[in-house]
């Protein structure tokens, strides 16, 4: 069986000095009852020196965002293939908080995972749906949507991981119930299935929005949850090894 994958996504947080020191906690941490994949995405600015202490260790490393363009002028942009010679192995694309603060299309998101994948990353491609929209019995249009408009035919055909993230759940200390979190991975599964195949089936579905140590376990044993995208709480090394011993 997949291994459960425990990602955490530092967003725009700490200092450089902050980072090296959660990623040496990390580290230096007791590894007993975790069989989970561990992967941690800081900021850009500190991939590097992140990058150089998990080097060879049991966490790999990912990025937030990249550009669409593999180089060139794009000012301000990291380019995907500047990513892996840091040390990243996955990305995250299509976060809710890119999609709102960068009005990123779910075609941006796209070409954004064709870029990623050529330069040898592992996509970790957000989806999920507002609070008013779930109020308004959308979330399955919405979610559905996305998948369709964020994922490249071949998507399926190389490693890549979907994460479901409902935007009312991220930050705010309120997760969905597992029935919620039953019914969207399933209702993500079966669009996985019919936009791709029987390769659909293998695509790994995150969920993300306020996992903690408390809730991680309930969570995390929800069918078709492989794993889970943790933000606040991944900043704290042992709440995060915690979410990860409650792995499956
Ligand atoms: O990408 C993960 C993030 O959006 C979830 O944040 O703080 O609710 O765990 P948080």
């Amino acid at each position: 069986m997949t291994r459960q994958l425990i990602a955490g996504n530092w967003k725009m947080n700490g200092t450089l000095a902050a980072a090296e020191a959660l990623a040496r906690a990390l580290l230096d941490a007791p590894r007993d009852g975790i069989g989970a994949e561990l992967l941690v995405c800081p900021p850009f600015v500190h991939l590097q020196a992140v990058g150089r202490i998990l080097n060879g260790s049991d966490v790999a490393l990912g990025a937030q965002d990249c550009s669409v363009a593999a180089g060139g002028a794009h000012t301000g942009d990291v380019a995907a293939p500047m990513l892996p010679e840091l040390g990243c192995t996955h990305i995250v694309l299509g976060h809710s908080e890119r999609r709102q603060n960068h009005h990123e299309l779910d075609e941006t998101v796209r070409e954004k995972v064709v870029a990623a994948r050529a330069a040898g990353l592992v996509p970790i491609v957000c989806v999920g749906e507002t609070e008013e929209q779930r109020a308004a019995g959308q979330q399955d249009d919405v979610v559905g949507w996305q998948l369709k408009g964020s994922l490249p035919n071949d998507f399926a055909d190389g490693p890549g991981v979907v994460a479901y993230e409902p935007v009312w759940a991220i930050g705010t200390g309120r997760t969905a119930t597992e029935d919620d979190v039953a019914a969207m991975h399933g209702f993500i599964r079966a669009e996985l299935v019919r936009q791709f195949g029987d390769k659909g089936a293998s695509v790994r579905i995150l969920y993300g929005g306020s996992v903690n140590a408390t809730n991680a376990a309930a969570l995390l044993g929800v069918p078709e949850v492989g794993g889970a995208l943790v933000g606040g709480a991944s900043l704290k090394p042992q709440d995060f090894l915690s979410i990860a011993r409650a792995a499956v």
